[in-house]
């Protein structure tokens, strides 16, 4: 592993085992690396496998066959996840499509945001000036500290969700389609966020997606995956300049752009 790699996805391949025998093969034999401080994109059509890779670098599914190195760590092995758990719950955090679901809806955003630093960080519930800066640090003024997520829009909620994310100062942090779900002009608000706060802290970014309309302005590098596989990988300018794939060739052709001519020149080529 090179040494300046956080995290080394090996040969990761995951079955689900439904009834009577049958199988589906979710991930097969993917292999990617993310150095520290790279914003890596994944992409790839819905049932492609994005999530299950997500959620195995998360510990969330175990891998049929693989490992994951995070920080040369073998975080598959149940010992070595166990012995490192704690780290593990400081150091990499999740954000999800759907923030709706994945924020108590009876919890004040102050609470949602303070949670893994109470749970996790053995020094309690941490200050109100400390959840304020976490908010701050999001685009939220402190009166939202007092509201439910019933009371905010979609890209305020997934805002809650990069604050929460944010507040154990992690060094990972995987976003699974996070701005899917979100109105376009958000989308592009949510996407200059990242940057930033990216950009302040340093953290590795995994970023899931099943378009490539935001990757191209936002990753480092860029995965595609295809059927549960890999099939392209490298820096994203080279990806959106030379796609090699023909998979990857689609994906670009149907990358909405907001120019009526271009939008039918596009339609007269297709
Ligand atoms: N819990 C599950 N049980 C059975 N099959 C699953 C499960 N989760 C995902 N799959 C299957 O694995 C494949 C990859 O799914 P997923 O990782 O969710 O793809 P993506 O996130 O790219 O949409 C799909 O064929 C999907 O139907
Ligand atoms: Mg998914």
């Amino acid at each position: 592993m090179e040494n300046n790699s956080l995290l080394d996805v090996q040969h990761l391949s995951h079955m689900f085992h439904l009834k009577r025998k049958m199988t589906v093969k979710a991930i097969d034999d993917v292999s990617f690396q993310i150095k520290k401080g790279e914003i890596y994109g994944l992409v790839g059509e819905s049932g492609s496998g994005k999530s299950t890779v997500a959620r195995c670098i998360m510990n969330i599914y175990k891998p049929s066959e693989g490992e994951i190195f995070y920080k040369g760590i073998p975080i598959c092995k149940s010992k070595e996840f166990r012995k490192n758990r704690k780290m593990l719950q400081m150091t990499r955090q999740m954000i999800f499509q759907d923030s709706a679901s994945s924020l108590n809806p009876r919890m004040k955003i102050g609470d949602i945001v303070a949670e893994p630093l109470r749970i996790y960080s053995g020094k309690g519930r941490p200050g109100k000036k400390e959840i304020e800066k976490q908010l701050e640090l999001v685009g939220l003024d402190r009166s939202y500290m007092e509201k439910y997520p019933c009371e905010l829009s979609g890209g305020q909620r997934q805002r809650v969700a990069i604050a929460r994310a944010l507040s154990t100062k992690p060094e990972l942090i995987v976003a699974d389609e996070p701005i899917a779900s979100l109105d376009v002009s958000i989308q592009a608000q949510m996407v200059n966020l990242f940057r930033k706060l990216q950009k302040e802290q340093g953290f590795s970014f995994l970023f899931i997606a099943h378009d490539l309309s935001m990757v191209e302005f936002l990753c480092d590098r860029t995965g595609v995956m295809y059927h549960g596989k890999l099939v392209e990988e490298g820096r994203t300018q080279d990806i959106f300049a030379h796609p090699e794939h023909e998979y990857t060739k689609a994906l670009l052709a149907a990358v909405p752009i907001p120019d009526p001519r271009i939008e039918r020149q596009k339609g007269e080529v297709l």
